[in-house]
Formats: C-alpha cells, sequence, structure tokens
C-alpha cells in the first residue's frame, strides 16, 4: 500500500472512521485515489466537533436582541430619493457594480430533478430563472450603459449541468466573458452516530456547505481578485430563486455610500407574526438576522408605536456589499449548522440503503451569519409585491412555489 494510503488509514483510525477505507480494494484506481484525497483534505477534528454540538445541545449565551433601524422605500421624499439614486446611478455607470447569484442549493423542496435556475415557472415564454434573472441584468446594462459582470455560485451537484445550460442557450445574448461560474465549497455528510457517510459509489458523501459558502469560495476560486481587476467595488448577492429579485437597485447602493456603512440589506414586511421567516435585528450591537425558530413568542408580537411589529423586517436573501468587507469576511470560518436530511448511502454491508426518512446530518453554513463581523449595515425596506417572489416548494404546497411566483411576476410586469 501506498503512503498516501498509510497516512489515510492512520487519520480515520484516530477519529473511529475506519469503515470509510472497507471497500477501498474494490475501488478502481481513479476513485481510490479520489477517496484517499477526500480523506485527507477533510477536517475530521471539525465534524468531531460540530457532531459532538448536536450531541450536547451547547447551551446559547444570553444575546441582546433589538430592533434593526431601517429606511422604507416607498416612504421616502423624493428630494432624497433622486439624492440616494444619483449616487448609485454614478456606481453603476463607472462599472463599480458586480452581481453574484448564488445557485448551489439542492431545490429539495421544489422536487426538481436539475439545477433550480434551470426551472421554467409556467410563464408563457417559457424562460427559465437564470433567464428571468439574466433579462433583469441586460434592461439594467441598457440602461446605465454598462456590462454587469455576473458571477454565479455553482455546487458540485449541479455545475456541469449549470454550465452546459448556458451554453445550450447561447448565455441568453449575454456576453459570455461577463458571465463567470464558481463552485462552492462541500462538507461530508454524518449519521446519526456520527459516522460519516459513503456514498453509492464508495466515496465520502459530500453536500454543499450552504449560502453562507459563498464567501469563503469567491476567495477560493480567485472571484475576489477576478472583482478587483475589473474595478468593482460594490456586489449584490442574491439567490437565484426569487423572481422579482432586483440585484441593480441604485437606491440601495446610494444608501449605504451615503450611511458610510460596508453593507446593506433589503427587508420585506413580515406577513404575520408566526411566519416562518428570518427577520434583521441588532444583536449584541450588531447587525443580525435572527431565525424564526430562535425568536421567543413574545417577541415576535411585539409592536412599536407605529403598530407596526418590531421585529418585522424579513431578510430577503437581497444583499449588497462592499468588497473590503466580503474580503474581510472571507477570512473567517463562519459557523456550520446541522441539518437533519434524507441522504441514500452505502452500509457496512456494501448494500445502497435508499433513505426514506431523514438519516443524516448535512451542515451548512448562512450567509446572513456573517453580519455580526460588520460593524453597521443599512437596511431598506421594499415591497413584497415588487421585490419577492420566491420558488421554493412544489405547487403542491401552495405558498412560495411556482404558480405563487408566476403570478407576481405576471402583475409586477403588468403594471410596471
Ligand atoms: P434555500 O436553502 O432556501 O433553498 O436557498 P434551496 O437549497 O434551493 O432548496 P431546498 O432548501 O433544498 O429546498 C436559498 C438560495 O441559496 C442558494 C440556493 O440556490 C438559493 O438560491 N444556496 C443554498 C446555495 O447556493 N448553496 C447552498 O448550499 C444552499
Amino acid at each position: 500500500m501506498n503512503s498516501k494510503y498509510s497516512e489515510a488509514k492512520k487519520i480515520v483510525e484516530k477519529y473511529g472512521q475506519q469503515h470509510l477505507l472497507n471497500f477501498y480494494d474494490k475501488l478502481t484506481e481513479d476513485k481510490k485515489e479520489k477517496l484517499l484525497d477526500q480523506i485527507l483534505s477533510i477536517d475530521f477534528e471539525q465534524v468531531k466537533k460540530l457532531y459532538d454540538n448536536i450531541q450536547n445541545h451547547t447551551e446559547k449565551k444570553d444575546n441582546i436582541i433589538e430592533p434593526i433601524e431601517y429606511l422604507d422605500k416607498s416612504k421616502i421624499d423624493i428630494k432624497e430619493k433622486n439624492y440616494l439614486d444619483d449616487i448609485g446611478k454614478e456606481i453603476i455607470k463607472e462599472g463599480k457594480l458586480a452581481a453574484v447569484t448564488m445557485a448551489g442549493g439542492q431545490g429539495t423542496r421544489l422536487g426538481f430533478n436539475g439545477p433550480k435556475g434551470t426551472y421554467d415557472i409556467g410563464l408563457s415564454s417559457k424562460k427559465s430563472l437564470f433567464e428571468l434573472l439574466c433579462d433583469s441584468l441586460k434592461e439594467a446594462n441598457q440602461k446605465y450603459n454598462v456590462t454587469i459582470p455576473w458571477y454565479i455560485m455553482t455546487s458540485e451537484e449541479n455545475n456541469a449541468d449549470t454550465e452546459n445550460f448556458f451554453k445550450s442557450k447561447n448565455y441568453f445574448g449575454y456576453p459570455k466573458e461577463n458571465i463567470i461560474f464558481f463552485k462552492q465549497g462541500k462538507f461530508p455528510m454524518i449519521d446519526t452516530n456520527g459516522k460519516i457517510l459513503l456514498n453509492e459509489e464508495g466515496l465520502i458523501k459530500e453536500a454543499a456547505d450552504g449560502h453562507g459558502g459563498v464567501y469563503i469560495a469567491m476567495l477560493k476560486n480567485k472571484v475576489i481578485e477576478d472583482m478587483k481587476k475589473r474595478g468593482i467595488d460594490w456586489i449584490f448577492i442574491g439567490g437565484i430563486d426569487n423572481v422579482l429579485v432586483k440585484m441593480v437597485d441604485p437606491t440601495l447602493i446610494g444608501l449605504a455610500i451615503d450611511k458610510n456603512v460596508s453593507a446593506a440589506g433589503k427587508s420585506v414586511v413580515k406577513a404575520y407574526p408566526e411566519e416562518k421567516v428570518g427577520v434583521f435585528c441588532n444583536k449584541n450591537g450588531r447587525p443580525s438576522v435572527i431565525e424564526y425558530t430562535e425568536m421567543p413568542k413574545d417577541m415576535s408580537t411585539q409592536k412599536d408605536n407605529n403598530g407596526e411589529l418590531k421585529f418585522g423586517e424579513s431578510h430577503i436573501l437581497c444583499n449588497l456589499f462592499n468588497l473590503k468587507s466580503i474580503e474581510k469576511i472571507s477570512e473567517n470560518i463562519l459557523p456550520y449548522h446541522p441539518a437533519f436530511k434524507k441522504a441514500n448511502y452505502l452500509n457496512n454491508d456494501g448494500k445502497i440503503v435508499e433513505a426514506s426518512e431523514p438519516n443524516a446530518y448535512k451542515f451548512e453554513a448562512f450567509l446572513f451569519d456573517a453580519f455580526e463581523e460588520l460593524d453597521d449595515m443599512a437596511i431598506l425596506r421594499v415591497k413584497r409585491e415588487e421585490e419577492f417572489a420566491p420558488v421554493k416548494n412544489s405547487d403542491a404546497k401552495g405558498v412560495d412555489c411556482p404558480k405563487t411566483a408566476r403570478e407576481l411576476y405576471e402583475n409586477y410586469q403588468n403594471n410596471k
């Protein structure tokens, strides 16, 4: 056996993960190499810590949670709106804005077999989510006489399909050199006993590391470097699954610059206190997003002097950062959150187990966990019907599904 094998063997023995090499002899030479590389690159200490945390339900420290200040876009007086827009428009026209679309998710809830961005929500144009987003960038390019670089984050699972889709559609007529794909990181999945799973091929089962993986992926894939070369100062980061996402918004840029902050986020008013969304807040004096699962009931119903929810600014994954703040964030590792999911795997008898119920943990970083590293953040409240049409579930669920997104999109287009 080679020295790489001996090294890998030592590691798996140290961490009680010997089963990972059970089927080594049966693998092809290529796969043997791949498995050893996987073992040598995984941070087993971190995997162990994450599993221990799940077991011990580590106590959360007492945080001081306070409402966050925001500006309501629909209520800004026209003079101030023009002032902010002029600042933002200047940045866009000078070619200092880039857009990042995070499209590495699994789209499990939608139940579509393929990258979510290739999904057609049923518009008469039959356009995919990718094309709808591309349309909005093309419109902005024309308006401001620039070409905004569009960075698309994919994952190991969907990168090839995504790139092939763009090729087959001739990049929707967008200048090809301004569409840049980059892959997010991955993390091994573990079972309820903390054992790392093997996939159907006998390799380590890995899953995308969550949308919070975007910062480190931008660093590792030299996206930050590329942006510097292109003279980019501001970056909009959003998801692929909001049909009404406004990636190019001068008001948001103007607000961040005017407030002298390194990041800004958009919010929509929480529909009702129990709505399952995270909301912007200040946590221990820093901007943050509190998940609905962490929010005590009395807090979720509290109202301010205007009769509005005190914690009512829903986070919609529409955020703007300056390049320096992304550089800073990308140097630190964000916390990983466990998610209990269904995962097919190869068991110790060499049989493939098809999961019908959640049976394993995957670990995800959340984009908004990085907000606490920022001193301050500007929040712009926008109208749900103008900027938020998520595609999360299948139509059978009836909410945040292709049907609701299609209706919102059509209404918006008709009233524009
Ligand atoms: P979500 O977590 O809401 O949805 O991602 P999802 O992963 O697409 O679908 P489910 O949860 O499996 O049903 C919100 C946005 O973040 C991106 C998604 O592609 C989507 O645009 N995302 C999520 C990533 O890019 N990578 C991830 O690891 C997770």
